[in-house]
């Protein structure tokens, strides 16, 4: 939600600033803008819509500022529509600011400053606390930043700008998250690592409440006290390109093709002798046998990889599994003990329910373990344990290779769990380690199917509505291909499991509505095959997925997609590729914007 930027150096500042938001722009596309220092002064320009409008107006205008040192927004709008007006940045000629988060208390603030005389301009949070520095300001900007922070409430990241002091750039994080590149003669502060990559690697991790000073000769940061820190240098092994579309049209694309690689990178560091190897987490075997329930928290696609994982490891460890919306677990006074283990699933590590439920579980004194894509993200430094997914940068927003990856963590922990709790033997582990080996292939074949995933998406482009149904392990990837589709192509569809639409849902079908029928599970083949005729029977038009050497006629499905032939268990990483390509095609079918669709932002860092 919202990314902010910030640079600092010798180049052209509102360019390097445009270029990092470009890599920010899945965090919000509602509306762009800059400040800049020229001549002394502070200036902004500032637009509703996309990037690429702010790039066109100040084209237009010619009014793109010149100056090397600056800071920069794009929005996922919260409080107050997206607008001109609402654009960050928010201040005035003495300071402005960029924030990414929510200010809870910002009401009474704004009372309070109302109070004082000072005018309105805007709905946004923000405003309130680019008032409050310019209200506490005495010439002293970290007294002012550290009165400010003990008074507002909520998540910020900020970025902020003195008139008097053009050579250095403030910022500050609770919450939302912050880095500080650092570069050579040229210094940078990002939501997320992306923005930087193309001008350095070396980053520091801004800890809540540290406040940072950006010159162009070097950076210091301190605490409240104004303690100088020691930070220690993070290096991102993100290389550019992840962060280029890389000649594919979108990065969802783009992303769909990485997974075989992505599956492998996250895999093989896990595995050693042929066995699965947690050592690098703390997750000993002793540890996992001790645990008598698992708890799955994460939201969205995160959430389903979850599911996934439950079906995984309740059927293979045969311990009790409890799967949960982040945004639920916080508040549904879960039961949790210390003898249970909670593990959260992000790939941003920073979705802010996640973040809240992790506390949550922490508070309980649970064991707490993340599987997170973003290495130093919030969720990844506050829990016990974390098992990195090895994604690399995943832009557009709706997740695809993170997904597979956090899949590809729910079968080694499931295995791992089951030899911990002796329910497999050490061959059989070894086995199961292999076929996961060999998974990324079959992931490759099941891209191949390109083509007829185009086919079906020419075959859902005019469709209303339509079902995805599947039993087992199916269902959940039912529920991930439904979310899929309709956050890209907006037509609405509900996963459901095929055993529970004759009580009630069948209602819905009618001639010629489309179904996706997931049937890739041996042992409940038959049976779904029985709810697939039930729905073709009523006029449905229906898309069966399945395995090679399974047998669905044309009286039961009027489109076949064969997936490769593996053990079941392995069946759900594949059969979420042609889901990810049926959703894309027909988003693109429906002219959407496939890598940034409407009211959707990647990092939800707001409840
Ligand atoms: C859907 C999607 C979302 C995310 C969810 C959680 O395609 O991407 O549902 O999975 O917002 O985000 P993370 O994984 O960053 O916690």
């Amino acid at each position: 939600m919202c990314g902010i930027v910030g640079y600092i150096g010798e180049k052209d500042c509102a360019d390097v600033l445009i270029s990092a938001l470009t890599k920010l722009e899945y965090r919000g596309y509602d509306s762009a803008g800059i400040a800049v220092f020229e001549n002394g002064k502070i200036k902004v320009e500032k637009s509703k819509g996309a990037l690429s409008d702010l790039v066109n107006k100040m084209r237009d205008d010619e009014s793109k500022p010149n100056g090397t040192c600056g800071i920069g927004h794009t929005r996922w709008a919260t409080h107050g529509e997206p607008s001109d007006i609402n654009s960050h940045p928010h201040g005035n000629k003495r300071i402005t600011i960029v924030h990414n988060g929510i200010i809870e208390n910002y009401k009474q603030i704004k009372e309070f400053l109302m109070s004082q005389g000072y005018a309105f301009e805007s709905q946004t949070d923000t405003e309130t606390v680019a008032k409050l520095l310019d209200y506490y300001y005495n010439g002293d900007p970290f007294e002012t930043i550290t009165k400010v922070i003990g008074e507002i409430q909520g998540s910020y990241a900020l970025g902020i700008l003195f008139r008097d002091f053009p050579d250095r750039i403030f910022a500050v994080r609770k919450d939302s998250p912050l880095i500080v590149g650092i570069g050579k003669g040229e210094n940078f502060i990002a939501s997320d690592v992306p923005a930087i990559l193309k001008y350095t690697r070396d980053y520091y991790l801004l800890e809540h409440d540290e406040i940072a000073v950006l010159k162009k000769s070097g950076v210091k940061v301190y605490d409240i006290h104004h303690e100088e820190i020691k930070k220690e240098l993070q290096r991102a092994n993100w290389d550019v390109d992840a962060a280029e579309k890389g000649g594919y049209e979108h990065f969802m694309l783009k992303e769909i093709n990485e997974q075989p690689g992505a599956v492998r990178t996250t895999i093989s560091p896990r595995i050693s002798d042929g066995l699965i190897n947690f050592s690098e987490c703390g997750l000993t075997n002793a540890m996992l046998n001790s645990f008598k329930q698992i708890h799955i928290v994460g939201c969205g696609t995160a959430m389903h990889a979850g599911i996934v994982g439950q079906y995984l490891i309740e059927s293979l460890a045969r311990v009790p599994v409890i799967v949960d919306i982040a945004s639920e677990f916080r508040y549904r006074k879960p039961i949790v003990s210390e003898n249970d283990l909670v593990i959260f699933i992000s790939q941003s590590g920073e979705t802010a329910d996640t973040l809240a439920a992790l506390r949550l579980a922490k508070k309980c004194g649970a064991k707490t373990l993340s599987i997170v894509n973003v290495k130093g993200s919030s969720i990844a430094r506050e829990s016990d344990m974390v098992i990195y997914t090895h994604a690399g940068p995943e832009i557009s927003v709706a997740s695809t290779k993170a997904y597979s990856v956090q899949l590809s963590v729910m079968y080694l922990l499931a295995f791992q769990l089951s030899l911990a709790k002796g329910k497999i033997t050490e061959e059989g582990c070894r086995l199961l380690v292999a076929q996961l080996q060999q998974i990324p292939s079959y992931i490759e074949a099941s891209i191949k199917l390109m083509e007829q995933c185009q086919f079906v998406s020419s075959k859902l482009v005019n469709a209303d509505s339509l079902l995805y149904i599947g039993r087992g392990l199916d269902y959940a990837l039912s529920m991930e291909g439904s979310l899929k589709l309709k956050e890209l192509s907006y037509i609405h569809s509900e996963a459901y499991a095929a055993g529970e639409l004759k009580h009630g849902t069948i209602s819905l079908i009618s001639d010629g509505m489309p179904v996706i029928a997931v049937a890739t599970q041996s042992e409940l083949f038959e049976k779904t095959i029985s709810n697939v005729i039930e729905v073709k029977s009523r006029g449905a038009f229906v898309i069966a997925i399945c395995k090679e050497t399974d047998d669905i006629g044309p009286d039961v499905a009027d489109h076949v997609i064969k997936l490769p032939e593996l053990n079941d268990i392995f069946m759900p990483i594949v059969t979420a590729i042609p889901l990810q390509l049926i959703a894309y095609y027909t988003a693109v079918l429906k002219g959407c914007n496939v890598d940034k669709p409407r009211n959707l932002a990647k990092s939800v860092t707001v409840e």
